[in-house]
């Protein structure tokens, strides 16, 4: 055991719609951890991008922004929060232009390069203060934090996301999921950080099981792990 004793980290990584959030702030809430959600982050980038009439369809223009927005990310697992040049931005990072723009914006190295430099200190010091953190993403395991002791790989039958996701949002099943699965085929084959299930990682299949489940079921690997420490 090292002398410093450091908190522990749980990267989740999945497909849109998978249940990583609702999982990630539950497993932070049971096990007194801070919550990081990166893909709050790409999207506050996004909405920066839409409303500075930056064409995000052009990676160049993009990038040659990509260091003026300010993005704060808070990291209570039960009130999450994030806000861009100090304004609340929670509802609009939910909207449909920006679910429509997020994946290529996320695919432009530069703005990778940016939101990877301040997750990595947001995750030092979470590690360095306290119990540790729980962070969702899509190469959190295989890029972000690649050591993280607990990493999880999780996916959920299209169906199943659409549904949950119209639930959520009152939208219609058959368009949210079209959107998902165009936001998947980006996301996964972009050439930086695409979303892969990271060497290490435990692939969970949330389709069958209730929230409950899959929390008791993260929980389990998160307590194994310290165990092992
Ligand atoms: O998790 P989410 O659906 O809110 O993420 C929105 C988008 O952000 C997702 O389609 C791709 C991008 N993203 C990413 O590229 N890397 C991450 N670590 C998190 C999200």
């Amino acid at each position: 055991m090292s002398a410093v004793q450091q908190g522990v980290v749980v990267a989740i990584d999945g497909t849109s719609g998978s249940g990583k959030s609702s999982t990630s702030r539950g497993v932070a809430e049971r096990l007194g951890l801070r919550y990081l959600d990166t893909g709050a982050m790409f999207r506050a980038i996004t909405w920066w991008m839409l409303t500075h009439e930056v064409d995000v369809r052009d990676a160049e223009a993009v990038a040659a922004r990509v260091e003026e927005p300010q993005v704060v990310s808070g990291t209570d697992p039960t009130r999450p929060t994030i806000t861009l040049d100090g304004a609340d931005v929670g509802v609009e990072i939910r909207s449909d232009a920006v679910n429509a723009a997020v994946s290529p914006v996320s695919a432009v190295p530069a703005v990778r390069a940016r939101l990877l430099r301040e997750q990595r200190e947001i995750i030092a010091e979470a590690i360095a203060d306290g119990p540790g953190i729980v962070v969702e993403g899509r190469d959190i395991g295989s890029v972000v934090w690649p050591e993280a002791p607990v990493k999880l790989y999780v996916t959920a039958d299209a169906s199943a996301r659409a549904a949950r996701r119209a639930a959520e949002t009152g939208g219609d099943t058959e368009a949210t999921r079209a959107s998902l699965e165009a936001r998947d085929v980006i996301d996964s084959g972009r050439a930086t950080a695409p979303l892969v299930r990271a060497d290490g990682a435990v692939h969970l299949d949330t389709t069958p099981y209730t929230l409950t489940e899959v929390i008791d079921q993260v929980v389990a690997l998160v307590e194994s792990a310290k165990a092992k420490a």
